[in-house]
């Protein structure tokens, strides 16, 4: 019988669809034990992953089986994704699956933000009333610019453009047929920079994209934007996109995913209440439906490929 190990949270329904035809190893915690991971590896035919198990190539020398990598999720910077070329290895994102989360955690992120909502309530928790002291601002008439132009920023246009947001986007490899069907400009880096309101990446982690938003960026910035990252954490410098807040060259900031995970205390200490920043633990594509839904389509997957 084909061996799967699953080393971190899938829902209970599709882990029990697996077994129904294939032997299982469920274990959660596995990723934090890489040595019983090294051994656990070497006989399977698949495993499925989130984001904290780190499929070297020094761990999937050892997978002489393996054929099949599951991600519940959709970045692959935690895959060796040439090794897995080289060696015949599908890896097998869960595309869109997650995307509805993500593209609504930036609408609530966009909007909130733009009406200094956690300046406000730190005030008002605090009894100082801030009703006149505030500064708010709507989405209706502004411009949002997206950074990468795939399936989440796809779906984050065309709810921005509910409110009456213009939208653009910056993704090289997307054609302007594309995005003139759903009413998106593509425009390059630097104009997006200096014409967006809000900014929100949509990016994957690369060697292209590590680092690609950095002081550099912040000082070409001309509407004192809102910037959102809910794609990976080092897309971001950290320390640059504190100091272009303390200059007020960026409104306000939410961040879901951090340089390091779970963020540092170097980091955290330097966020106070009365910051216009939203931080959430690396949650964005998480939902209860998200959630669902990732780990069907994975089982799905993984039983069709291991039975043709
Ligand atoms: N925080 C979370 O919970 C969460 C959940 C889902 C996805 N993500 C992250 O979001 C990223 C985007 O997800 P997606 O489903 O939209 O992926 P996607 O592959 O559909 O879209 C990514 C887009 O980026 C573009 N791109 C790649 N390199 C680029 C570059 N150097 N410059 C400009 N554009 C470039 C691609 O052409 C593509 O259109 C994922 O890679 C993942 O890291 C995070």
């Amino acid at each position: 019988m084909k061996k799967i190990l699953i080393t971190e949270f899938m829902e209970q329904d599709s882990v029990d669809s697996i077994s129904e035809v294939f032997d299982v190893v469920y274990d959660p915690s596995l990723h934090e034990n890489i040595e019983s991971l090294g051994l656990q590896i070497v006989l399977v035919d698949a495993v499925i992953v989130r984001n904290k198990t780190q499929l070297t190539e020094a761990l999937l020398l050892k997978a002489n089986n393996l054929k099949f990598i599951g991600r519940l999720g959709v970045g692959l910077d935690n895959i060796d994704t040439n090794y897995c070329l080289n060696n015949n290895i599908y890896v097998q994102p869960a595309t869109g699956m997650n995307a509805d989360s993500v593209a609504e955690y930036v609408m609530a992120c966009a909007l909130s933000l733009l009406k200094n909502i956690p300046i406000s309530h730190s005030g008002t928790v605090s009894g100082q009333w801030p009703r006149t002291s505030v500064e708010s601002r709507e989405l209706g008439g502004k411009t949002l610019g997206l950074l990468g132009f795939g399936v989440i920023g796809k779906k984050v246009s065309r709810l921005a453009q509910v409110f009456g947001a213009k939208v653009i986007a910056y993704d090289p490899f997307v054609i302007s047929s594309d995005a003139d069907n759903l009413g998106v400009t593509l425009t390059s880096q630097e104009e997006l920079f200096r014409l967006s309101d809000v900014i929100s990446i949509h990016l994957p982690l690369t060697d292209e994209t590590r680092g690609l938003m950095n002081s550099g960026s912040f000082n070409k910035m001309k509407k004192t934007p809102i910037i959102i990252n809910s794609s990976r954490g080092s897309i971001i410098n950290e320390n640059d996109l504190l100091k272009a807040y303390k200059e007020k060259l960026i409104g306000g900031f939410a961040l879901d995913v951090y340089n390091t995970e779970p963020v540092t205390a170097e980091f955290y200490k330097e966020i106070t209440s009365s910051m216009n920043c939203i931080l959430t633990p690396h949650t964005s594509g998480v939902t209860v439906e998200s959630n669902i839904r990732v780990s069907q389509f994975i089982a799905e997957k993984v039983v069709k490929f291991l039975s043709d």
